[in-house]
């Protein structure tokens, strides 16, 4: 089967959240499944042509954009490292050549996205046809390429080179919905027929996840939980009616993790490596943090955060909680970047109480692995998760969860139960700050006064298997799922 994969981000070439990791680690475990894969992604200022060897492709793509009339742009190629995926970079200075990939200095959404993000989906077609890849499915990310399916849909439904080819698109977050002003149809060029509320139209706009939607063959999002979750008006931000339309095409495939990134055995950045059968070298890795961090090397409770600073992640409720929470023994570390209140916010408080609490504001991977290794619990009270993986790569590193009950996090953490003496982690539900401090609460006391509980815990988190195999079989269903959609017939072993 060949799979086009398309995404506005991937590591290891440029990231700010967890569609870089998914876009990085998914296409390299399908291809170890037999798959022929290619990603395709913007060349942004971030992704080093020096690094990677990427090689600029002797082409000019011709992408017709509507009303904007026919742009070129050129392409240059790499390969996935650790694999043999072909990633396509589509390079266009005036769309890409910006330091940040979605946002201007003032943290808002650049004004020409809308167009960024529309060339990107018809370019990737175009290139397939420039370098003869003819796909059997085209899988789309999010809101920035939810035109893919639309323009399979409309500008190349008759073209040949698209005649057997299916269209999935996953559901990475809901909120983010690329919502345009109407005009964006003469810029996609699909006519004026398209803009009502059964198709490209919401709230009297362009809305382009909308688009990927209403028009892919097959749909999924990233966990059953947040499959769920997202057909109900709470979660659905405006669309669930949608998904409600659609739901026999519509599924929940939970994320893997990379487990060669994301390894404690082998981890890089940290200055001891430890397992589940021992466990030494984490305490060498929590002193390493705590100096790191400037807090006191002292027996505590350590809890760490690593978050986009936005309301998702719910760190307002963590704010309301936070002085509660310091009134514990406990030291906590926080590492993100996001909303302004947030950071002013979480920078006071490390003025304010240094030996309890320090935060970083920034984006750093090698501070990332470091407070996963290092820390005895990780919090993450989000209003919604699709699926989360900063809680997956805790439950690696035997740092033990305490989340709410939404989404991903509520089908990956397993709560703590003393009579049995099970568990992951720890699980609220209402998002407040009391519930939220009352399972901290519950957490220290395990901690505290039940070690071996807690031990046992640490062991059985850190035996999850949360790997790319199993969600890569999913995928390849799903595919599949996609093709029999499209009407296009299957051969005998069910593998094209
Ligand atoms: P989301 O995609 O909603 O931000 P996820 O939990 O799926 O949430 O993924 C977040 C990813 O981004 C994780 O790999 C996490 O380690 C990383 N991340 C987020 N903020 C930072 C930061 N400030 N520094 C380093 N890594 C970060
Ligand atoms: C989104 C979601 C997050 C998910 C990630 C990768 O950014 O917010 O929950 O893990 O996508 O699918």
């Amino acid at each position: 089967m060949r799979v086009m994969y398309v995404a506005a981000e991937a590591v290891p070439y440029a990231k700010t959240g967890g569609l870089g990791d998914v876009a990085g680690s998914l296409p390299r475990a399908l291809a170890e499944e037999g798959l022929e894969i290619i990603l395709v992604m913007p060349r942004y200022y971030v992704v080093d042509r020096a690094r990677y060897g990427l090689k600029a492709l002797p082409l000019v793509l011709s992408v017709p954009m509507g009303s904007l009339g026919v742009l070129s742009c050129g392409v240059y190629e790499g390969t996935l490292p650790k694999s043999e995926v072909k990633v396509y970079f589509i390079e266009h200075e005036h769309f890409y050549g910006r330091e940040s990939l979605y946002l201007n200095e003032w943290g808002q959404g650049y004004l020409d996205n809308d167009v960024r993000y529309v060339f990107l989906s018809r370019a990737a077609l175009e290139l397939c046809k420039a370098i003869g890849f003819v796909p059997d499915v085209v899988h789309a990310n999010d809101w920035h390429t939810g035109a893919i399916p639309l323009f399979l849909n409309t500008h190349y439904y008759h073209d040949p080179h698209f005649q057997n080819t299916a269209s999935v698109f996953t559901i990475h977050n809901m909120q983010y919905q690329g919502n345009f002003y109407p005009g964006l149809i003469e810029i996609l060029g699909v006519g004026w027929h398209h803009f009502h509320m059964h198709d490209l139209m919401h709230e009297e706009q362009v809305n382009l996840l909308k688009a990927g939607l209403v028009h892919a063959h097959a749909l999924n999002t990233v966990s059953r939980g947040y499959a769920r979750e997202i057909m109900l008006p709470h979660y659905g931000y405006g669309l669930d009616g949608v998904l409600r339309e659609r739901f026999r095409d519509f599924f929940g495939i939970l994320n893997g993790i990379d487990h060669e990134e994301w390894n404690p055995e082998r981890d890089p950045y940290l200055p001891a490596t430890f397992s589940a059968q021992d466990l030494s070298g984490k305490a060498v890795c929590k002193r390493f943090l705590q100096k790191k961090m400037n807090l006191p090397q002292r027996d505590v409770p350590l809890i760490g955060v690593i978050a986009r600073l936005v309301d998702q992640k719910g760190v307002d409720v963590i704010a309301e909680a936070l002085f509660r929470l310091l009134d514990f023994d406990i030291q906590m570390v926080l590492l993100g970047t996001g909303e302004s209140w947030a950071e002013t916010f979480f920078t006071q408080v490390s003025l304010s109480r240094p030996h309890r609490f320090q935060a970083r504001i920034g984006y750093s991977e090698e501070l990332a692995h470091q407070i996963e290794a290092g820390c005895d619990f990780f919090l993450m009270p989000s209003r919604f998760e699709p699926c989360g993986l900063n809680q997956l790569y805790s439950l690696r590193y035997g740092t033990l969860p305490i989340v709410r009950g939404t989404g991903g996090l509520k089908d990956t953490v397993e709560n703590c139960q003393e009579e049995k003496g099970t568990g992951t982690g720890f699980v609220f539900y209402d998002l407040t700050a009391d519930a939220l401090i009352n399972t901290v609460a519950w957490a220290l006391r395990i901690y505290r006064e039940k070690p071996e509980l807690y031990q046992a815990m640490q062991k059985r988190a850190m035996q999850q298997d949360y790997s790319w195999r199993r969600s890569a079989k999913k995928y390849i269903k799903l595919y599949r799922y996609a093709l029999r959609k499209k009407g296009v017939k299957l051969s005998r072993q069910g593998r094209k």
